[in-house]
């Protein structure tokens, strides 16, 4: 069997390549089931954080059109890349892109399932699919426009045309633009965040995502439980009283 996927754990940190380089990365169902197995096997593991990146020159042209051309509404349907990329979203660990050149289409929907965008300065992002008479179906309508914002997300969707990575970062849609590798730059940015104790960032991310997805009310209420939880942690009483013995905590991630 054909692999599309390779993976790799350095640092304590998972990462995911994604290997069709002859077609752009181009996504197909099996790539995307390959992908969904791989990552649920490597956060089993115990990454403290996941970057997922294309191999070659580019991320991902988006899904694969040979394999979509001929499907009908019930094999769109049932193909859908909705769960792997909602799986990759609701990960408690921090999640980065690093992209090379193309995200375009499911790459670029790929891309905002994942926390952190870090490019670099070739990179194009788009969502192309008015061009192919369709619309973007995993996410780009839903995510885009909570990420960037209304008109500029229906500027991306209603006209198809790609930006570069200086007007992504200036929209908010990438976080850190390079000109040397996007995936060592993601790197960094990850270990900055992972040294910070584990539980916390896990309620972190998730009070920000709940959040985004319930009232103003809603989310303070979570976040005030999440908040009052952390209190149960070794982290948190080694955090406050390494504080106040002016030296620096051990963590140890429970
Ligand atoms: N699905 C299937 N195959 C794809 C693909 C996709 N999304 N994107 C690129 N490929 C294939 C091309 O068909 C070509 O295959 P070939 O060598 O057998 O002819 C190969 O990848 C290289 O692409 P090519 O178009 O020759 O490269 P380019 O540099 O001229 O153009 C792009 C690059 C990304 C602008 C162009 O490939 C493109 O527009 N791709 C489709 C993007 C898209 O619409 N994505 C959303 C899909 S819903």
């Amino acid at each position: 069997m054909q692999e599309y996927i390779s993976v790799e754990i350095k640092e304590s940190m998972g990462f995911v390549y994604i290997n069709r380089p002859e077609v752009l990365n181009a996504l197909n169902r099996s790539v995307i089931d390959e992908l969904w197995q791989k990552i649920k096997t490597l956060c089993d593991s115990g990454v403290r954080a996941l970057i997922i990146a294309g191999m070659g020159k580019h991320f991902a042209a988006g899904a694969d059109i040979d394999e979509m051309l001929p499907q009908t509404p019930f094999q769109v349907l049932s193909h859908s890349f909705n769960d792997c990329y909602s799986f990759i979203e609701n990960l408690s660990i921090p999640t980065f892109a690093a992209i090379n050149g193309y995200a375009l289409g499911g790459g670029l929907e790929l891309a905002l399932a994942c926390d952190f965008r870090v490019c670099h300065s070739n990179a194009k992002l788009g969502l192309p699919e008015i061009k192919l008479g369709i619309i973007p179906g995993a996410g780009g309508t839903q995510r885009l426009p909570r990420l960037i914002g209304l008109s500029r997300a229906k500027e991306m969707i209603f006209s198809g045309e790609f930006i570069d990575s200086a007007q992504a970062l200036s929209w908010g849609l990438c976080d850190r633009v390079t000109d040397s590798c996007p995936v060592e730059e993601a790197c960094s940015f990850a270990k900055k965040i992972i040294q910070h104790p584990k539980l916390a960032l896990i309620s972190a991310k998730k009070a920000i995502q709940m959040g985004v997805d319930s009232s103003l009310q809603e989310g303070l209420e979570y976040e005030a439980v999440a908040f009052a939880m952390l209190f149960s942690t070794h982290d948190q009483k080694e955090g406050m009283k390494a504080f106040m013995e002016k030296r620096r905590p051990e963590f140890k991630g429970c």
